[in-house]
């Protein structure tokens, strides 16, 4: 499969140096390079792997289609369902009724604008989309340090006040409406000053994460997550690995979406994105992002020839503006969880010996205890997501990442350094890795897993699995590598 013959020509690693290079020259490298490092550094090695990258599978996508067995009703909203997921929204006075609220400040205008690659509801593209946003109707913002062309979408938390010791956590928008013409009289709320936030060591990034499949691990049962995360004690303590499951503050069950496991539902995530993301208020969060400056707030003047007044929330359940179909009633947020729901999870390539091999790697050095191969939901008031074997590789659990990981952002039971772990299911197709997009290498991915414990944090859980993935034959660690990228 040329897919995986190791050839450089889908290379985004940055790491060129690794490639081209005969595995016994590579070896003898490692022996002195190992060596160097052993007199220097003797525990952390970073990127001490000779594994290569073989670079995102090229489209078409494996992903981004709906499951095959939706019933006609299911199956005749769907394409209503990615309308609403790929809208533009407009401060006001956009194409369609749904599409004004956005703002006051904003990430990006539309859900698609991030989770789009290889399709509609995934990950970060390799072309980022926010320069052809930001300036949008006459807006006045400017492109922040760490938004690239070709780097990920990536939003941003400052971890404390302006005190610097007050914990803050929060989503800190990009951008602002102020000038846009469809908010006329906006014209004074200034972006965030990210970059004395750098300065002050005080910013940290987030990039997308893709909601193929996320249908599935909405259902997977607390139960199955508890009884998971007790199996194979003796093995995991061993290796250093724990984790805990994080509960919900209001019903005290399982939570599981984001980077730190922190959101229940995909309605609720939805709600949140709805405003952190894009600004528009809606049922679950029905305050405007920013309420300190008035005439940044709706409701905007409307176009003449419209019915399209608003006020807050910006979204909402609407029967009332008639002649309408059933499929507009419901807010925006059921479309979104709707849309999400029905999004089967990636497809992985046909197994090869080398990937064959890979998984057998993969699960003998201990990347399964925290990548559970797979987890199975209930019975489904949704049929088609009902008793499916769901290939996530993840345990749903937060484990302790280490100092080189963390990002000092408690959220709910998840500490600075606590993550999900993340799924692989897809990553096969991804371009960038980790929680704040910061390699496009999966090899440095997995190198980046470890981390030596200092005062405030200790050692990574996967220091041991990450010690065993170099231990292994090239031969095995590039299988294991391949094998990521079939999935
Ligand atoms: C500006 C980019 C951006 C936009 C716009 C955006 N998202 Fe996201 N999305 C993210 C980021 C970043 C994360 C990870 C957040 C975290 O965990 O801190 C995420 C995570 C998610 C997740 C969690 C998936 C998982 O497995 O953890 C869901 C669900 C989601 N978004 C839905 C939406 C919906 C629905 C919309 C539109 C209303 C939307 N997003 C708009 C950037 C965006
Ligand atoms: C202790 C639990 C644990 C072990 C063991 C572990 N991982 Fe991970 N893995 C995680 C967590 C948590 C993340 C997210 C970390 C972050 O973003 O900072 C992650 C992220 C990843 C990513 C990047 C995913 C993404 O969406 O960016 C890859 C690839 C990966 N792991 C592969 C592996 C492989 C291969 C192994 C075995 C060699 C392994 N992991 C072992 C917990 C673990």
């Amino acid at each position: 499969m040329p897919r995986f013959d190791n050839s450089p020509s889908e290379n985004h690693s940055g790491s060129k140096s690794r490639r081209h290079i005969p595995y016994y020259l590579a070896l003898a490298l490692l022996l002195v390079a190992s060596a160097a490092v052993l007199m220097t550094r003797p525990v952390v090695v970073h990127g001490s792997s000779l594994a290569v990258d073989p670079g995102p599978r090229p489209l078409p996508a494996d992903a981004g289609n709906f499951y095959s067995n939706l019933t006609p009703n299911q199956n005749a909203i769907t394409l209503r369902l990615t309308q609403i997921f790929t809208e533009v929204n407009f401060v006001a006075g956009g194409p369609l009724v749904k599409t004004v609220g956005l703002g006051p400040r904003f990430n990006s205008n539309s859900c698609n604008s991030c989770h789009a690659y290889p399709a509609v509801g995934g990950s970060s593209s390799p072309n980022n989309p926010l320069f052809g946003i930001y300036q949008l109707q006459g807006a006045t913002n400017t492109m922040p340090y760490f938004i690239t062309a070709n780097g990920p979408v990536i939003v941003a938390r400052f971890p404390y006040k302006s005190d610097g010791v007050t914990p803050d956590g929060g989503v800190h928008q990009m951008f602002t409406i102020s000038n846009r013409t469809d908010a006329p009289g906006c014209t004074t709320m200034v972006q965030p000053n990210f970059t004395q936030a750098q300065q002050n060591n005080n910013i940290i990034f987030r990039q997308v994460t893709p909601t193929f499949g996320t249908g599935l691990m909405e259902l997977i049962q607390d139960s199955d997550i508890i009884a998971n995360m007790n199996a194979n004690k003796t093995l995991k303590q061993s290796l250093g690995i724990s984790g805990h499951a994080q509960f919900s503050d209001d019903d005290g069950t399982i939570t599981r979406f984001g980077w730190k496991a922190q959101n229940k539902s995909l309605l609720y995530f939805s709600g949140e994105a709805y405003n952190v993301e894009e600004g528009v208020s809606d049922e679950a969060f029905p305050s405007e992002n920013d309420e300190s400056i008035p005439s940044c707030l709706p409701p905007f003047p409307v176009p003449p020839g419209t019915n399209k007044t608003k006020g807050v929330p910006d979204d909402r359940m609407d029967s009332g503006e008639a002649p309408k179909l059933p499929v507009n009633f419901p807010s925006d947020l059921e479309r979104f969880s709707l849309f999400m729901r029905f999004l089967a999870p990636p497809t992985p390539v046909p197994p090869t010996q080398s990937t064959a091999n890979g998984l057998v790697q993969f699960n003998t050095i201990g990347c399964n205890m925290c990548h559970t191969n797979s987890f199975t939901t209930p019975k489904s008031s949704i049929a088609a997501l009902g008793n499916v074997q769901a290939f996530l590789f993840s345990d749903l659990l937060v484990h302790d990442m280490g100092p080189d990981n963390a990002d000092n952002v408690n959220q709910g039971g998840a500490t600075g350094d606590q993550f999900r772990t993340a799924p692989l299911w897809g990553i096969g197709q991804r371009y960038f890795f980790m929680h704040d997009g910061r390699t496009q290498d999966i090899v440095q991915a997995i190198e980046d897993h470890r981390s030596l414990g200092n005062g405030t944090y200790p050692n990574s859980e996967a220091n041991q699995v990450i010690s065993n993935f170099d231990a292994l034959t090239p031969k095995n660690q590039q299988d294991l590598v391949n094998f990521l990228r079939s999935l």
